[in-house]
């Protein structure tokens, strides 16, 4: 039995990788911005006993992050797999007009807040520990091949950097870093005509995790989530 933690969780993926490791006996901090709002987070609480908690984040911030460090802390938890799972997209973005606001809420969201996140917990996390970041293969430049979603491709790009950094960091403690993307899922984000079920995606998303250790010639990559790598 290991510990998770999970950001963005009360909804789409981050609440199936909640679900699906509760249903297999793992641990799991649930992280998210309204905790008192996350329903269904609420009710898997109740179903699985001492095994979820449910804790404020709001990745975005970092007096946030300093906030859920202190209840990890007064929890006395140790990190086993942090999964970076938060993150915006803005969609409907037209050259010459992209909000200066859109694109930094997606850096802090989706690149600034997984770093940071994972160098708060770095002390709390265990020796050979997982971090994993839920990338996008719209943060692949080779396959940048439209001007589509600019902030999210962008933030997500510097996420993938964020990732291969913070594994060079954590080397020396064999925690490994890791990418993922989830393909197109069926979520808020996704929308309904996405290809994947967000089980789907989730359960193969785990198998890559669960098979992922340390590798000197395999920090911070990129992989979708059948273990492929994603070109950068
Ligand atoms: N769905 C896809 O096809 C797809 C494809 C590639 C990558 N991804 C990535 O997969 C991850 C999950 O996406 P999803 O499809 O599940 O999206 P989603 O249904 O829109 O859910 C996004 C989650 O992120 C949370 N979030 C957003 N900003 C946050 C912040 N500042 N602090 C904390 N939580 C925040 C949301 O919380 P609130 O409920 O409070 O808004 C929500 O729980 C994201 O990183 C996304 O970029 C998704």
């Amino acid at each position: 039995m290991a510990q998770y933690l999970v950001s963005g969780a009360n909804r789409g993926i981050g609440l199936e990788f909640v679900r699906q490791l509760l249903d297999r006996g793992e641990r799991v901090v649930a992280a998210c911005r309204h905790t008192a709002r996350a329903t269904e987070l609420n009710r898997l609480s109740g179903q699985f006993p001492g095994h979820l908690k449910i804790l404020p984040l709001d990745v975005a911030e970092p007096r946030s992050i300093a906030g859920l460090v202190r209840e990890i802390d007064m929890l006395e938890l140790r990190i086993d797999v942090l999964i970076n799972n938060a993150g915006v997209l803005t969609s409907g973005e037209t050259f010459g007009e992209v909000d200066p606001k859109a694109l930094g809420q997606a850096f802090a969201t989706n690149a600034q807040g997984p770093f940071l996140l994972a160098q708060a917990l770095a002390p709390r996390l265990t020796d050979a520990a997982k971090v994993v970041a839920i990338s996008s293969g719209l943060g692949s430049i080779e396959r940048a091949t439209r001007f589509g979603t600019p902030s999210y491709n962008i933030s997500k790009a510097a996420l993938n950097m964020a990732m291969r950094m913070l594994g060079h960091a954590l080397a020396e403690r064999g925690i490994a870093v890791l990418a993922l993307s989830p393909g197109w899922v069926r979520t808020d984000m996704g929308g309904a005509g996405a290809e994947l079920a967000v089980e789907q995606s989730v359960s193969h998303m785990l198998a890559v995790i669960d098979a992922l250790v340390f590798d000197v010639a395999k920090i911070g990559w990129f992989l979708d989530h059948n273990g492929e790598r994603v070109p950068w």
